[in-house]
């Protein structure tokens, strides 16, 4: 483990405590910019990651089809890893290739084949932009930074690494690796969310110049391939802790390197403190043996996800009396599985106890059985699917 950096006291007031503004113009103009693009550039030819996204474009296949697949890995790829991500892409080019496919599928089955993933928004919002590019742009996909910002769920991270990665255009990108490299190449001191960063923020401005000069270089593909090897290098040399410096084909212009305080970049973020949740489901099956599951039909991120009857915040002993307006009970105090589980800020002990219906009971479309079989034909939130994986 590399040495931990001290917490600092952090101003949320800018992005960036150096520089600002003209300093910034200054500063982004005395990059070596075109050096740092070559040797990226260089660097990923032979170290670029295998990834089913990246394969050229199959001739024949249009723009739009292309484009949309590496749309689908961006999103999937915001918060999982690759080696996750490979498979769910694969499943989902599959059944769904173009943009005209998936805007014909519910959204059922849509949460239902990103079932793993988590932020199931990413997979609502890729429903109804699919949609809306069947409907403002006659299902081809919009090729115009502005046009794809309109977009549900395409902010200016997913725009620039569509516009950069499927056009070849100079638009730019940051996520959380960029910003560490780009933090350590010129140690700035980094004080906001990556999804709070503006374009006039110092970081996008950096990102742009170097991709500027990247399409400046003799290259079939030299914005895609630019902006690609600075995640691969933020994925696989210029890691959170223990850095490959040694092997890092940027540490000749590395400021950190120089000043051997890799460690110290990018500053962390305050985490917010957990809040402790005690949740409490009932197993409840019919004279078939079918399973009773509700829907969620809140607005959270897991709207349209059935679960458990379930009581939040609700453990033993007020939780039998809480699921009586339900016309369910408890038929044992003796929980049959548990699991701890993170959501956002809450730790969550979540427990299961055998229950019945009682005369109150009555199923509705959004509460009712179902056999073993249907539970993987239909989207379940995962921390019931382990539950129900640990009792079935
Ligand atoms: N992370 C997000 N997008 C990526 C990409 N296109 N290549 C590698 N890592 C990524």
């Amino acid at each position: 483990m590399g040495e931990q950096p001290v917490r600092k006291k952090q101003s949320r007031k800018g992005a960036l405590k150096t520089p600002v503004s003209s300093a910034a113009a200054d500063f982004v103009a005395r990059i070596p910019a075109g050096e740092i693009a070559h040797s990226l550039l260089e660097w990923f030819k032979p170290e670029a990651r295998p990834m089913p996204w990246r394969n050229p474009r199959p001739e024949g296949t249009p723009l739009s089809d292309y484009a949309y697949g590496i749309w689908i890995s961006e999103s999937m790829l915001q918060q999982t890893q690759v080696s996750t991500v490979i498979p769910y892409w694969t499943r989902w080019m599959e059944k769904w290739p173009r943009v005209a496919s998936l805007a014909a599928a519910s959204e059922e089955e849509v949460l239902l084949m990103w079932e793993g993933l988590g932020y199931y928004n990413r997979a609502r919002n890729l429903l109804k932009a699919a949609r809306k590019v069947m409907e403002l742009h006659g299902g081809v996909f919009p090729t115009r930074h502005e046009e794809l910002l309109e977009l549900p769920g395409i902010g200016l991270y997913t725009a620039g690494a569509i516009c950069s990665i499927a056009y070849n255009h100079p638009r730019a990108i940051v996520d959380g690796n960029v910003i560490r490299l780009l933090c350590r190449l010129f140690t700035l001191s980094f004080t906001q969310r990556p999804s709070e960063l503006k374009p006039q923020d110092l970081i996008w401005q950096i990102s742009e110049s170097l991709v500027r000069a990247a399409a400046q270089i003799e290259h079939p593909q030299s914005c895609s391939a630019f902006n690609q090897a600075m995640m691969d290098m933020g994925a696989t040399i210029c890691t959170p802790s223990n850095p490959l410096c040694l092997t890092c084909p940027l540490s000749p212009h590395c400021k950190a390197y120089k000043e051997q305080s890799q460690s110290q970049y990018p500053q962390p973020l305050a985490r917010p403190a957990l809040i402790l949740r005690e949740d409490t489901a009932l197993l409840v099956r019919d004279a078939e043996n079918n399973i009773l599951l509700q829907k969620r039909t809140d607005a959270g991120r897991n709207h349209g996800f059935w679960q458990l009857p379930l009581m939040e915040n609700s453990p033993l002993p007020k939780a039998p009396e809480a699921f009586h307006p339900f016309g369910l009970s408890f038929t044992s105090q003796e929980p049959l599985a548990r699991l701890q589980h993170h959501i956002t800020c809450y730790r969550i002990s979540l427990k299961v106890y055998p229950g019945k219906t009682d005369a109150g009971f009555s199923p509705d479309e959004n509460l009712r059985f179902f056999s073993e079989k249907e539970l993987g034909a239909i989207p379940v939130t995962s921390s019931h699917r382990k539950l129900l994986r640990k009792i079935l």
